[in-house]
C-alpha cells in the first residue's frame, strides 16, 4: 500500500536532526502501528529511505512523526528530506515492523545510539503506558549531538540514563552484565554499537531470543569502497557494483527479481548464498562464525573484498 501524505510540521531537534510530521491530506486516520515500526519514504531517483515512527506519551492526533538526520557526506537522501517544506507531499509505504517489543512479560532494557533513539522513544511510550518495567539508556557523541534527551527525561524520569562519549562513554558490556537475566534487550544504533551490545549480551549469557536489534541508518559508503563484480550462478551474467551503490540496486536495475525488505542489513530477508569470492559483511544479522565462513551474505549492504562474487542467484 502506498500513501501520499502532507508534511504538516517541521521541527529541528538539533542542528542536524529534523522532525517531520505527516498527515493524510484529508485528515483521515493513518494506518495503526506498533512501537518499533518504520515507514519507507520514496525519494524518486535517490531511492527510498526507512524511518522509524515516533510516538510520545499523549500523542493522539492522526499524524506520524519521523526524524531525519542530515548526512552532508551522504548520497543526498537525507538532504532531500531536509529540503521539504510544510505543505509538501511525500509518498510512503505502510508501516512495517522488524523490531517489535513482543509479548514477553520480562523487563526491557532499551539501548540507543544517536539517531537510533527514534524507535525506542515509541517503545518507552508504549511500555510506560502498559505499566511495564523498562529502562532506557541513550548515548550520543556529545550533548550538542544528542536530540530528544531532555524530552525523554521529562517524559520518563529516572528510567532514562543519558551518556555522552566526550564526557563518560557508555560501558555497554558492564551495563549488560549488570542487567537481570529475564530482561529483553532492544538495541538501535550504529553497527559498532550493535556488534558490541550483541557481544556483551552473548558474554553475559542472554539467549539470542532476548536480544533485539535494529541498525539505524541507511547503508553508508565507507572510505576505501571500490567497484567489484557480481556473477549470477544461474545465468553467468556479470554486473559491476560501484562504490555508493548496493548489489540489490545494481541487480534490480539489470532486471533481476530479488526478495528483500529493510535494505539496511538488519532483517536478513535478502540473505544470499555465496558460491565463490569473499564478502565484506556490513550487516548486523550474521554471527561472527557466519561472517568468517563467508558462505552467505546480505546483499542489501554487504560488498566484496574480492574482485568478484559468484552468488547463488
Ligand atoms: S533487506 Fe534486510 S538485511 Fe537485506
Amino acid at each position: 500500500m502506498s500513501l501520499t501524505l502532507t508534511i504538516t510540521d517541521l521541527v529541528d531537534a538539533n542542528a542536524r536532526i529534523r522532525v517531520l510530521s505527516l498527515a493524510h491530506p484529508s485528515g483521515a486516520p493513518l494506518p495503526l502501528w506498533d512501537a518499533g515500526a518504520h515507514v519507507r519514504v520514496d525519494l524518486g531517483p535517490t531511492g527510498s529511505r526507512a524511518y522509524s515512527l515516533i510516538r510520545w506519551p499523549g500523542d493522539t492526533a492522526p499524524v506520524w512523526h519521523i526524524a531525519v538526520q542530515r548526512e552532508d557526506a551522504g548520497d543526498g537522501g537525507s538532504r532531500a528530506m531536509h529540503a521539504f517544506g510544510v505543505g509538501d507531499t511525500i509518498r510512503t509505504d505502510a508501516p512495517k515492523n522488524d523490531f517489535a517489543l513482543g509479548d514477553h512479560a520480562g523487563p526491557a532494557l532499551l539501548i540507543a545510539g544517536g539517531i537510533g533513539i527514534t524507535p525506542l522513544i515509541s517503545m518507552a511510550t508504549d511500555l510506560a503506558a502498559a505499566g511495564r518495567d523498562f529502562r532506557l539508556v541513550f548515548a550520543a557523541r556529545s550533548r550538542a549531538a544528542m536530540a530528544f534527551g531532555d524530552s525523554l527525561v521529562a517524559a520518563f524520569g529516572d528510567r532514562v540514563t543519558l551518556a555522552f562519549d566526550d564526557e563518560a562513554p557508555l560501558d555497554l558490556p558492564a551495563l549488560i552484565a549488570g542487567t537481570a537475566p529475564a530482561t529483553h534487550l532492544y538495541i538501535c544504533g550504529p553497527r559498532g554499537m550493535i556488534d558490541a551490545a550483541r557481544a556483551g549480551a552473548g558474554h553475559a549469557g542472554f539467549p539470542a531470543a532476548q536480544v533485539h536489534v535494529e541498525l539505524f541508518s541507511n547503508p553508508a559508503r565507507e572510505a576505501g569502497d571500490r567497484p567489484f563484480e557480481v556473477e549470477l550462478a544461474s545465468t553467468g551474467a556479470v554486473f559491476t557494483v560501484p562504490p555508493g551503490r548496493s548489489i540489490i540496486e545494481v541487480l534490480e536495475e539489470g532486471g533481476v527479481d530479488l526478495v528483500y525488505d529493510c535494505q539496511r542489513g538488519d532483517c536478513g530477508i535478502c540473505q544470499t548464498d555465496v558460491i565463490s569470492g569473499t564478502p565484506d559483511h556490513r550487516d548486523v544479522v550474521l554471527s561472527d562464525a557466519e561472517r568468517a565462513a563467508g558462505r552467505v551474505m546480505q546483499i542489501c549492504v554487504s560488498r566484496a573484498k574480492s574482485d568478484r562474487l559468484v552468488l547463488d542467484l
